[in-house]
């Protein structure tokens, strides 16, 4: 049977949060692991909203600080799965800065690719309806799919031979 075919649109996740002083780091801006952590959540919020299933996070690229977040600044993500395989999404985040008193627009601070597995009843690896691109940066994003899932899918097995190279069998 076909697997249904979802516009990208339909899995669009927003979230909106104020840097707080407790939220920065010693020159006053936004914490990176405390993007990450948001980033995090609001790409699995697209991935479940994508699949209607469970899932997991399997990577993360990176996240590619742009600018500096600063204290008071409104951040906002914005997310979307940009492609898919058998089981996997890949999301796409873009995260943008507000300042309230300026008032003079949106600037990105920053972007950042995940993949996510959708998972059957039993935690196992479960197939995802296909997505399709319309607006411009859907379709940019869309066209060079492949080129990020060969880079990604070589350094998960370098990664994996890493491991195995150091795991010490000695050690309880
Ligand atoms: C991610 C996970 C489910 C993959 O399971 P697996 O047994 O390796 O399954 P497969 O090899 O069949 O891979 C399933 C899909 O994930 C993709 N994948 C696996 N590892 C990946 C990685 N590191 N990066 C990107 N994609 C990955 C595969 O390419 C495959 O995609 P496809 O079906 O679209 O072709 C498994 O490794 C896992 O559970 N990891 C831990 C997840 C976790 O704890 N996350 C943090 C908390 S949510």
């Amino acid at each position: 049977m076909n697997r249904p075919n979802l516009p990208m649109r339909n899995s669009l996740a927003t979230l909106e949060t104020i840097v707080l002083p407790g939220d920065t780091n010693v020159h006053n801006t936004l914490f990176g692991g405390l993007l990450m952590k948001l980033i995090d959540k609001v790409a699995a919020i697209s991935a479940r909203r994508h699949c209607r299933r469970a899932v997991v996070t399997a990577s993360n690229d990176g996240v590619h600080f742009h600018r500096p977040i600063q204290n008071d600044d409104v951040v906002i993500l914005e997310s979307f799965v940009c492609a898919v395989g058998k089981t996997s999404m890949e999301i796409f985040v873009k995260i943008s800065t507000e300042n309230l008193n300026r008032g003079n627009g949106r600037q990105v601070a920053a972007i950042s690719f995940l993949t996510f597995v959708g998972l059957d009843e039993n935690g196992n690896p479960a197939e995802v309806p296909e997505v399709f691109p319309e607006s411009p940066e859907e379709q940019l994003l869309y066209r060079d799919r492949h080129v990020r899932k060969e880079a990604r899918l070589k350094k998960r097995d370098e990664t994996n031979a890493l491991i195995q190279s150091l795991v010490d069998e000695s050690r309880p």
